[in-house]
């Protein structure tokens, strides 16, 4: 009996939008200081909507999936949407994880949080100024 969903199996082995974007226009890093686990993301936001989202990752497998399902949850959504998603989230798209996993979904919502919060600081406040 696997301890993971089917889901999570299927993100870690083949995680989505792994990568970097060159042009991305805001980047969120996160630590979890207990695992010693890291995540960049990177987001392209295009007419306040998420049109692209890629990360760099060195965690375990159940924090690749949580970065990896994450995207799939955000691209295409609005700034709103996307800064609302939250780690139950993350943990429902994945079928769940095991309770002791439970804290690894908090890097892909924090990354992403980090990133749109940087994308508002670059670009949204600067035009205000
Ligand atoms: Fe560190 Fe999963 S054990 S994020």
């Amino acid at each position: 009996m696997h301890v993971y969903s089917d889901k999570v199996i299927q993100h870690f082995k083949e995680p989505k939008n792994v990568g970097t974007i060159e042009d991305a226009n805001g980047v969120g890093e996160i630590g979890d200081p207990s695992c010693g686990d890291f995540l960049r993301v990177f987001i392209k936001v295009e007419k306040d909507i998420v049109a692209d989202v890629k990360y760099q990752i060195r965690g375990c497998p159940a924090s690749i999936a949580c970065a990896s399902v994450m995207t799939e949850l955000i691209i295409g959504k609005d700034l709103d949407d996307a800064m609302m998603l939250t780690e139950d989230d993350i943990i429902a798209a994945l079928d769940g994880l095991p309770e002791f996993k439970i804290h690894c979904s908090a890097l892909g919502a924090a990354g992403l949080q980090k990133a749109i919060i940087d994308y508002f600081e670059k670009y949204v406040h600067r035009k205000k100024a």
